[in-house]
């Protein structure tokens, strides 16, 4: 495979550490105050979390990470940040166990960190290639993406592959899913890579774009990304204060597309056109994108 290419977060573990994205953008389209409470859900590496908390601002961090917490409950953030281990589809729950009602801003940095990508050594990225095929970022005894691979019927590995990266190649890499695990179950990231690879070279494709891909879709099912993702839009609306805002990064179209209809189908909610800085844009993939909207008052 070729060391660069695919223009996912995958794709760029090597290139784009600790840099939080459209950091300048975010700020702004938060609108952060020095006396405003804030909530990021997608706490990560603290980037997007310690500017905000710099302001001034009370901040609740939340990741269903526990290494990511972890790191960051060591990194004295101070007394105004409280970090929290939990999956932001209970931000309802914890934003409320922790007096964060009536917030200012929520933001959501979906998917993964470099870091995660590079070290969590859970087969999250197609490059380490020694790696088990666990994916599990919340619940440890949830499924496996190995046991997703070595179980689920060919029908459902299709259409989680269409579904979740419109993969192209989605029939013959399940056949050859299937092939290979009436011979043995698939349990390394090498022996998923090997059939995506034998797959592209059939299809003179780039093996490195397609297991960007098929990778993206089984780390969204074994966690459920975008289930959790449908949770805390509509909870997040409620603990906004009227004027508050919600800002959204995604990473893929199904994230997007389901960001953007929320928005515009979700009555007292309004969608706000924010240019993302063309220096903050320069700096990041183009599969980035900002969504920025509003509680009407
Ligand atoms: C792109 S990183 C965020 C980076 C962060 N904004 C920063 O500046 O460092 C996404 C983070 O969200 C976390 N995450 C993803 N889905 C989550 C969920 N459902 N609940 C809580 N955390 C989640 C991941 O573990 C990861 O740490």
């Amino acid at each position: 495979m070729k060391k660069n290419g695919a223009n996912t977060k995958a794709g760029q573990v090597k290139n784009k550490m600790h840099t939080p994205v459209f950091l300048q953008t975010v700020l702004e389209a938060l609108a952060v105050r020095p006396d405003g409470k804030y909530i990021d859900g997608t706490a990560g590496e603290g980037g997007h979390l310690g500017k905000i908390a710099e302001q001034g601002a009370t901040v609740l961090g939340i990741d269903y990470d526990r290494d990511q917490i972890e790191r960051l409950i060591t990194g004295g953030f101070g007394n105004k940040v409280t970090l929290v281990h939990g999956n932001f589809r209970d931000i309802a729950r914890i934003a409320q166990t922790h007096g964060f009602t009536a917030v200012d801003g929520i933001l959501l940095d979906l998917g993964l960190s470099y870091r995660q990508l590079r070290d969590k050594g859970i087969g999250l990225s197609y490059r380490n290639a020694d790696e088990p095929l666990l994916m599990r970022l919340y619940d440890d005894n949830g499924t496996t993406a190995a046991q997703v691979l070595n179980h689920e019927s060919a029908g459902d590995l299709i259409r989680m592959l269409v579904k979740n990266a419109e993969e192209p190649y989605a029939a013959e890499i399940v056949e050859e899913v299937l092939i290979r695990r009436r011979q043995a179950p698939l349990k390394t990231v090498g022996d998923l890579l090997e059939i995506i690879t034998s797959v592209s070279r059939r299809n003179r494709v780039n093996a490195e774009a397609t297991a960007a891909r098929v990778f993206q879709a089984l780390r969204m099912r074994v966690n459920e990304e975008m289930e959790n993702l449908e949770c805390a839009m509509h909870d997040a609306v409620e603990l906004l204060r009227p004027g508050g805002r919600l800002v959204v990064i995604t990473f893929h179209s199904l994230e997007d597309r389901y960001v953007k209809l929320f928005g515009k189908n979700t009555p007292g909610l309004k969608a706000i056109r924010f240019q993302v800085r063309s220096k903050d844009r320069a700096r990041f993939e183009r599969s980035a994108q900002l969504r920025v909207f509003e509680k009407q008052k």
